[in-house]
């Protein structure tokens, strides 16, 4: 078992320049080839942002679980690194599943949850892996440092996991995820002196059977003077327009006393298809930056299914900052250092005779569309996103009902459910200011991200279009006054 990282490394080296480009994105970080998921132990660490993620490298399907390694000076331009942790150790031979990291001085610490088989039981524990070098990691001698012994009685030992690690005073503290007999998903704390002996200390959130059978991949920091968490939910309880999809991403904001999170509101992080186990660093100039996984449990993975050797991706990193208890996203301002070829209009009037209208130098396989519209003389009014002939995204506001649709039923290759029947669009509620709509749009070959109101909503989701015309167009219904229509390409 030994030789795992030198066999996935190996493997890597042989096979990434076979995987099929058709759909490789251009300014987003996924796998070199093989398989990708959650976004693991993001730091900032001697000079780089440091990103592991959930790696399966000899297929473009989930499998045992590695940690894959990149890092990056700017958020942006992404270097791959040699495999991090590789399921190489009879306590996490299943799998080295999610974690995160604690730098300490010199070292950088990722906490992460080992899932082994204990007569014939599957369990998930905790333990520990450190690095001088950011690249090489070993495994504590004392793993699994947070064993199932260490568990409530009402907890399945099979889903223990996705440990988020932080430091206040003296005290190293653990938020883990759990499942309890009951079906319930639960965030359990612990504590050490050491960060080798823990502790069981409390619930951090009153047991709410209506929210969701598992909680995954917790994230736990302050933003200006409130605490914030993050969690991914399985099966959380649809609300209207919100979590629509089996697995829905959640942030929560608050106070943290005592040992207990004290939740003021809370909401879907994003409302798109395709957004799944954020997690946060901090930057060397103090932003708060988050990563997630660019796509759903729930769907089919083209890239996947198309034979084209690798599946997955990561969002573009987004800032977020709060506004009073709102929580806004910004991406990341480093992406303005690529932007090319720059085509502005500006107050242009768009009306129903203008039909779908595509204006000169505004299309683009990776690039950024602002578009600001002011709509006081119109109830609806569209974009078309990667438009073709015979395909394309629409993103319609109807001013009438107050409600934004993403809509990606013909937006090429199916993305089939695979546990149960789901929409092909999303709606929900937005207001205008001022009846004026600000969109921010990047389009990456096989994604759209869409920021909303300066960042209050955000709508990330995959598309694999077929024809790869990359048009946009515009339509209404009564007058449109587009004050601005600004495009860049990204190029790296
Ligand atoms: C979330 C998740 C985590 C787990 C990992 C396994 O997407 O299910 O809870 O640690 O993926 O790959």
């Amino acid at each position: 078992m030994a030789d795992l990282i030198n066999k996935g490394n190996q493997y890597i080296k042989e096979n990434a320049d076979k995987v099929n480009p058709e759909y490789r994105l251009t300014y987003h970080l996924m796998p070199p080839v093989g398989w990708m998921n959650d976004p693991n132990g993001f730091c900032y660490y001697k000079g780089e942002y440091h990103l592991f993620y959930q790696h399966y490298p000899y297929e473009a399907k989930w499998n045992t679980m590695h940690w894959g390694h990149a890092v990056t000076e700017d958020l942006i331009k992404w270097k791959d690194l040699e495999i991090a942790l590789a399921p190489d150790k009879e306590y996490d031979k299943e799998g080295c599943f999610s974690g995160t990291a604690l730098i300490e001085e010199e070292r950088l610490n990722l906490f992460y949850t080992c899932v082994n088989k204990r007569k014939g039981e599957y369990a998930q524990e905790q333990a520990l892996a450190y690095s001088e070098d950011g690249i090489h990691f070993v495994k504590h001698k004392n793993n699994p440092i947070i064993p199932s012994s260490l568990l409530p009685d009402d907890i399945y030992t099979g889903d223990f996991r996705d440990p988020k690690i932080f430091k206040e005073g003296d005290t190293y503290y653990c938020i883990t995820v759990a499942k309890d007999k009951e079906d319930t998903g639960r965030a359990l704390l612990y504590q050490s002196k050491d960060k080798i002996n823990w502790s069981f200390v409390s619930d951090i959130l009153p047991k709410n059977k209506d929210f969701g059978t598992m909680l995954e991949c917790p994230d736990y920091f302050k933003l200006d003077e409130k605490a914030v968490l993050f969690f991914s939910v399985i099966d959380l309880k649809k609300d209207g327009y919100r979590f629509i999809n089996r697995q829905s991403p959640v942030y929560m904001i608050g106070s943290y006393k005592e040992h207990f999170f004290d939740c003021e509101i809370w909401d879907e992080i994003d409302m798109g298809f395709d957004f799944y186990a954020h997690q946060t660093t901090l930057t060397k100039d103090g932003r708060r930056i988050m990563t997630a996984w660019m796509q759903a449990w729930d769907e089919a993975m083209p890239t996947s299914y198309l034979g084209h050797g690798w599946a997955g991706a990561m969002i573009l990193p987004r800032e977020i900052i709060l506004k009073g208890n709102l929580l806004y996203q910004q991406p990341v301002r480093e992406i303005k250092n690529y932007r090319q070829n720059g085509q502005t209009y500006q107050n242009l009037l768009l009306n129903e005779k203008s039909g779908i209208l595509s204006l000169e130098g505004i299309y683009g396989k990776s690039m950024e569309l602002n578009v600001i519209a002011d709509m006081k003389q119109s109830d609806s009014f569209t974009i078309h996103l990667m438009k073709t002939e015979e395909e394309e995204c629409l993103l319609t506001y109807n001013k009438k009902k107050g409600i934004i649709r993403f809509d990606r039923e013909h937006g090429g290759e199916k993305i089939e459910s695979v546990h149960f029947e789901k929409p092909s669009y999303r709606e929900f509620p937005l207001e205008l200011e001022n009846n004026k709509l600000k969109l921010q749009i990047f389009i990456d070959t096989c994604s759209i991200e869409i920021f909303l109101q300066d960042g209050l909503r955000t709508i990330t989701s995959v598309v694999y279009p077929k024809k790869k015309g990359y048009g946009v167009a515009f339509s209404c219904e009564g007058g449109v006054v587009l004050e601005q229509v600004e495009k860049w390409d990204i190029k790296l």
